[in-house]
């Protein structure tokens, strides 16, 4: 089927590659000229693992083009994919301008019936709103221009998206129209039976993928309550792991007993210092933001957001109980990107941590094993070490904010003769307590 899917971000291009991939004729449209010369050259402009080589595969196959034409593509392809940003503004509340700026220009490009189709992370009630904006700018040719807006929401991993995309655990449809359901329904065939190359021989091929069909609010509100459930699960285990600290308990242990029950489950169940990235940070204050609108109570998600904010503070808490006065002191920050096995950072811990830390005068050495530059919210005086060691090198103290298996196999008796003082705060309990005390370190986990 012909595919349109406009931005080449995580969610559009990892989702036009799944949708060449499995077949269809994709055009992949982003107004960057310089990225769309990136991807005509087989470059990857973002960092996921095996995404670069199904680049390659699909231009070669000639499954998928780049362009910046925008109304070439709504004019030329059927289903149209939606995947530009939607970054918070200062209230929490998504900024929809890009959105609002596709959808005018979708309304003066239909020549033909179209399925709008919106993957973005969008406030409860979009569908409705790209309906409007679409039908305010439909062309007044006299010719009837028939579309439906769909809602498909992705729930990508960054560092597994590609996985993530052809091994998902289920597929949304949110739409008030049949035509659409049945065209979503096509589109996806191969994906729901699990049928097309890049799944035979993969460990992760499932047997079949479960398809929800519901409206469109509906489908926009499963997006928001999943991740919001995901990150006020890890707030509440940061909670636990507070407690855990005063009344001497183990988090490891309490989650490990906890985690077997299959109604809690293991995953998420992991206390540090808390959630970043593009998505969890946004997607609990929009969901707050739009539960507030509505007059809806959002405690648990107000709650969320403050325990992970706390979280962050907490490990700048713990480098002062070692250290006492924070000025003039070397600290040693281990791990920029949110998470491990991306290059992104936004909202990542480290900034609000580096950022403090320099706020009171220590001089701060980073390394992460992706992210080599200093990212444009982080304060300029972090140095940005070339490896582990030499961030170690002279520091009074060493803290761990990603954790990198990287970081897990490094050589600590050399890293205790680099330091000026053998303290290590591990902010993703990632290191064995006992054995780095054996060592000779003055070690402190989150909850351990
Ligand atoms: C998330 C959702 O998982 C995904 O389904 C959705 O589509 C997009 O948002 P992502 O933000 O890429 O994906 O990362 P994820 O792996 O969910 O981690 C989010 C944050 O939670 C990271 O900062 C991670 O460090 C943190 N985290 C995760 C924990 O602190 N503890 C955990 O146990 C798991």
């Amino acid at each position: 089927m012909k595919v349109c899917v406009i931005g080449t971000g995580y969610v559009g291009l990892v989702t036009g590659i799944c949708l060449a991939e499995i077949g269809h004729d994709v055009v992949c449209v982003d107004k960057d000229e310089e990225k769309i010369k990136m991807l005509l050259a087989g470059k990857c402009p973002i960092y996921e693992e095996g995404l670069k080589e199904l680049i390659g595969k699909n231009i070669k196959r000639k499954t998928i083009v780049f362009t910046t034409d925008l109304e070439g593509a709504i004019k030329s392809q059927e289903i149209i994919f939606i995947c530009v940003g939607t970054p918070p503004l200062p209230s929490g509340k998504p900024d929809l301008a890009s959105l609002d700026a596709v959808s005018r220009l979708i309304g003066k490009s239909i020549n033909g019936y179209k399925v709008i189709v919106n993957k973005s992370t969008v406030p409860i009630g979009t569908a409705k709103r790209l309906k409007k904006i679409i039908n305010e700018n439909l062309r007044d040719d006299n010719k009837i221009h028939e579309f439906d807006i769909v809602s498909n929401p992705e729930f990508l991993k960054e560092g597994e998206a590609v996985n993530d995309a052809f091994f998902p655990e289920r597929i949304v449809i949110g739409a008030e129209s049949k035509r659409a359901i049945d065209l979503m329904e096509k589109l996806y065939k191969p994906l729901i039976e699990q049928d097309f190359s890049y799944a035979q021989n993969n460990a992760a091929k499932k047997d079949r993928i479960p398809v929800i069909i519901t409206d469109s609010t509906s489908s926009e509100l499963i997006k928001y309550a999943s991740n919001s459930f995901l990150a006020a699960k890890i707030s509440f285990i940061n909670e636990i792991a507070n407690i855990c600290e005063r009344v001497g308990a183990n988090i490891l242990d309490v989650t490990h007993g906890m985690g077997l029950d299959s109604r809690i489950g293991s995953k998420f169940m992991k206390a540090g210092i808390g959630w970043g990235g593009s998505c969890f940070p946004k997607d609990v204050r929009a969901l707050a933001f739009t539960a507030e609108e509505y007059g809806a109570e959002a405690n648990i998600l107000n709650s969320a957001i403050q325990v992970n904010n706390y979280q962050r503070y907490k490990i700048v808490q713990k480098a002062m109980d070692v250290l006492g006065i924070i000025e003039d002191k070397t600290i040693a920050v281990l791990g920029i990107a949110f998470k491990p096995n991306t290059d992104d950072t936004r909202e990542a811990p480290s900034i609000t941590v580096i950022n403090k830390f320099l706020e009171l005068g220590a001089d701060v050495r980073a390394y992460d094993p992706v992210v080599k530059a200093c990212p444009p919210e982080m304060d300029s005086k972090a140095i940005m070490a070339p490896d582990a060691y030499k961030a170690a090198e002279g520091a009074d103290i060493l803290v761990i904010v990603t954790d990198w298996n990287e970081f897990i196999n490094l050589d600590y008796l050399r890293i205790k003769k680099l330091m000026k003082a053998p303290c290590i705060i591990d902010g993703r309990n990632i290191l064995d307590k006992k054995t780095m005390t054996a060592l000779g370190f003055n070690y402190r986990g989150i909850g351990v």
